[in-house]
């Protein structure tokens, strides 16, 4: 985050305070309930969306040394990202050529090699096949042509994108426009992995629609965020599909007049940065951050999220894990036991007919930018 965006944001939220009122969509928005439930409609999402969109398949944190590789099922795709000797880093499909066995677990790891478990097929870390036992008893194979299968991928502002589906372009400059400065300034690609959970949530839709909400923040997390958190106030800006939310501490209290060098950092408002179409980030900025990654699936109703947590530099003190423990576990409550809780109960209910469609009021603007995002691109491959 430029520092000098700090001030700007916190003048935002101010002027809304004085007067009452929000960032606001042109009207009210509705999203049919089916949306959300059709098996139909959400095996289109994740070929439209997940598999054709350059997604985000780990962070540069998660892959520190040559080697480091985390392996992680997106949108029902095994994909397997390494850091490479030279520093930059390759993703693959995590299928064995052999006969298609994950060659690794879920996960993060660092290795030499990578060995199928099923009958130790080899491939070293750029992908190449190496090794298989008993060669002369297996008969011709071009080895060269057995290699994993590598995806489109770049590395950008602590992020690692690609494309799942094998021959794909990534066309990472044109999906994040301006916002990829955004990112940048973020620091990411500078932060140290501290730890991470994981999360089963509802539909992905559903989850995402509380990542992109202020509207709820003192009402729903009312003894948790809502007391540190003004709720229906936000400052909303959008690159695309991809969005930042600002929103009000309640210590606000803006130096209206003093110097912008002087404002506190990373100051009193909440700040979190969209991904388009899973991913979150709350924090940046120098301060510890917890990335939360959406996981589709494995059907419809369902999703699995992995929060990652950052930290600016490696913790070396009792006290400060301890700190840092404390914050995790907090944040892994209030999703678990709030926001997700309240998706699982909307989840359950969805069949029931008490509605046709979900209302995004004006004060929703990101539910709406999203919900129209994720239509446009259905629309796009029809
Ligand atoms: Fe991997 Fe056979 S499936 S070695």
């Amino acid at each position: 985050m430029q520092h000098d965006t700090i001030p700007s944001l916190a003048r935002r939220l101010l002027d809304h305070l004085e007067r009452g009122t929000t960032d606001q969509a042109e009207d009210v928005y509705r999203v049919p309930v089916a949306a959300y439930r059709d098996p139909a409609r959400w095996e289109r999402e994740m070929e439209a969306i997940f598999r054709r969109s350059p997604v985000v398949v780990a962070l540069s944190a998660h892959l520190p040394h040559a080697g480091s590789y985390r392996a992680l099922d997106l949108a029902g795709i095994p994909v397997l990202s390494v850091r490479q000797d030279d520093g930059g880093v390759r993703v693959f499909l995590n299928a064995c050529r052999h006969r298609g066995s994950r060659v690794c677990e879920a996960g993060l790891g660092r290795v030499l090699r990578f060995t199928c478990p099923y009958h130790a097929w080899a491939y070293d870390r750029a992908g190449a096949l190496i090794g298989l036992p008993g060669r002369e008893s297996f008969g011709a194979l071009d080895l060269e042509q057995h290699g994993l299968v590598e995806l489109a991928t770049a590395e950008r502002a602590g992020l690692v994108f690609a494309v799942l589906t094998p021959g794909l372009a990534l066309e990472l400059d044109a999906w994040l426009g301006d916002y990829a400065s955004v990112l940048d300034a973020l620091g990411l690609a500078d932060m140290h992995l501290y730890t991470e959970r994981e999360v089963e949530g509802p539909n992905w839709k559903i989850a995402y629609d509380g990542y992109v909400d202020a509207y709820h923040l003192d009402k729903l997390h009312r003894r948790t965020l809502g007391r540190q958190y003004l709720g229906n106030v936000m400052a909303a800006d959008a690159w695309g599909p991809h969005q930042r939310l600002a929103f009000p501490q309640r210590s606000l209290e803006a130096p209206r007049d003093a110097p912008e060098a002087q404002w506190p950092r990373p100051g009193p408002i909440g700040l979190v940065h969209t991904v388009f179409p899973h991913v979150s980030i709350a924090g940046g900025n120098g301060v510890p951050t917890m990335v939360s990654q959406l996981l589709p699936g494995p059907s419809a109703d369902r999703s699995l999220t992995v929060q990652t947590h950052l930290v600016p530099k490696p913790l070396d003190s009792d006290a400060a894990r301890e700190s840092m423990d404390a914050a995790v576990d907090f944040l892994l409550r209030v999703v678990r036991e709030e926001d997700y809780a309240t998706g699982l109960g909307i989840q359950s209910a969805l069949a029931s007919g008490a509605n046709e469609s979900f209302v995004f009021g004006r004060n929703e603007p990101c539910n709406q930018t999203f919900h129209r995002w994720v239509d446009r691109l259905l629309e796009r491959t029809g």
